[in-house]
């Protein structure tokens, strides 16, 4: 998938397996399996002040899986042509995130945790940090689509 042509309807929300007993739930996640992508990277966002944003930003070849391990929160999709804001409120749902769509989290609940996976180590060079930057990347070359 390229992150230029990529769009907020190829981020999908996946129904991840829930192995339930009397005392309480457990949601495996292997690599190429639940997840499209190779796992290389987990990290996890907690401590957030409430009324914070998180992400602001898109990314160039990045994969990532967003769950809402604990709490809830909101993720706002854009591809600079059309938006989505999906909420994430179970531990047994995930949010894909194909390359090349801004995103946004808002509206964190007290004590929320949104556990990542992602498809690659960190890279600054990965990222658009700015909107105008992305826009005029995700409408370039219009004319070969
Ligand atoms: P960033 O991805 O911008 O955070 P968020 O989208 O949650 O607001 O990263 C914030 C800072 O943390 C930035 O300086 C880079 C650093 N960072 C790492 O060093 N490694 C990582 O895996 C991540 C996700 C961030």
């Amino acid at each position: 998938m390229e992150a230029i042509t990529n769009r907020v309807e190829d981020c999908i929300l996946l129904q991840l397996p829930k192995i339930h007993n009397r005392a309480g739930n457990i949601t495996p996640i292997h690599e190429n399996q639940e997840v499209p992508f190779k796992i290389k990277r987990i990290y996890y966002l907690y401590d957030i002040p409430g009324g914070e944003a998180r992400g602001g930003h898109a990314h160039r070849d990045l994969y990532q899986l967003l769950v809402a391990a604990s709490g809830s929160f909101e993720v706002e999709l854009d591809d600079a042509c059309q938006k989505k804001t999906i909420p994430l409120n179970h531990p047994d749902k995930g949010l894909l995130i194909v390359p090349g769509i801004w995103r946004e989290l808002v509206n964190f609940s007290s004590g929320a945790i949104c556990l990542v996976l992602a498809s690659n180590h960190y890279a600054e060079s990965d990222y658009y940090r700015d909107y105008k930057e992305y826009q005029n990347f995700k409408h370039a070359d219009t004319s070969n689509r």
